[in-house]
């Protein structure tokens, strides 16, 4: 991709929360230890991926770093990115407090990492795509096919809109009523946020999108609000 072409997508603009902002960071921390347990469903990624020490991997989207932290545990060479220097520098800070020495941080994104070194063994991203909107979400998918080795394989978790587009009102309302329960008012104006400013689509997009760019793919998971796709570069 030409990277100074005056069409190109800006995507260190934030869209939706304002991850540059250091307390979004925090809070975003805070408010996902309570709502997930991302330490067990980083090991069971590591697991569905097969992650060994040989392989190398990448985190796009990496936030404030759990994934790259618990698979750098499993493996040689992490390499962990995201668009907002805040986040990057929350991340890199919390793997110095654990000793984590095999993580290499940067400041980029679906559309303009480069790799320097060998195809990837793997790529994860969790909750970050959305970001994009559908043209760029299909040339961040080419890109991604393109870093990895062949067979190398490629987790999306995203939120992804599954449910009958009829019951859109009363299904997004609940969402947000669910997040609130869960999480807390703040939380669930972020779940507004996302629905009114961010790029979230309809699965058959994505499996369509997933499919143009040349993946097999299984869906792992999927429910009204939220798909994971365990791809494979064939
Ligand atoms: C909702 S957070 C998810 C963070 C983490 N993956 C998790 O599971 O908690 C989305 C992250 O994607 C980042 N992001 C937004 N646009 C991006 C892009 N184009 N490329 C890479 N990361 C991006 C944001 O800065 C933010 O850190």
């Amino acid at each position: 991709m030409k990277s100074n072409a005056k069409w190109l997508y800006d995507e260190t603009v934030q869209v939706g929360t304002d991850y540059q902002d250091i307390s979004n960071v925090q809070a975003y921390d805070m408010q996902m230890a309570k709502f997930r347990d991302v330490t067990k469903e980083a090991a069971d990624i590591i697991e569905a991926i097969g992650l060994r020490r040989e392989h190398s991997l990448l985190e796009i989207g990496t936030g404030t770093g759990n994934f790259a932290i618990e698979a750098a545990k499993h493996c040689n060479n992490v390499y962990a990115i995201d668009v907002s220097s805040a986040m990057i520098a929350y991340a890199k800070q919390k793997a110095q407090k654990m000793g984590i020495s095999n993580i290499s941080y940067s400041q980029a994104g679906f559309l303009s990492y480069e790799h320097n070194g060998y195809p990837l063994d793997m790529i994860v991203s969790n909750i970050a795509l959305h970001h994009l909107p559908d043209f760029w979400k299909m040339i961040a998918l080419k890109r991604i096919y393109k870093l990895l080795k062949n067979d190398g394989t490629f987790y999306l978790g995203d939120v992804v809109f599954s449910f009958p587009i009829e019951e859109y009102d009363s299904k997004i309302d609940s969402w947000i009523e669910t997040m609130k329960e869960k999480v807390g008012i703040n939380f669930a104006q972020e779940a507004q946020m996302h629905i009114k400013e961010e790029y979230s689509t309809f699965d058959w997009i994505i499996e369509e999108m997933l499919h143009k760019s040349g993946f097999k793919f299984d869906i792992r998971h999927k429910d009204d609000f939220f798909a994971v796709y365990y791809c494979k570069k064939k």
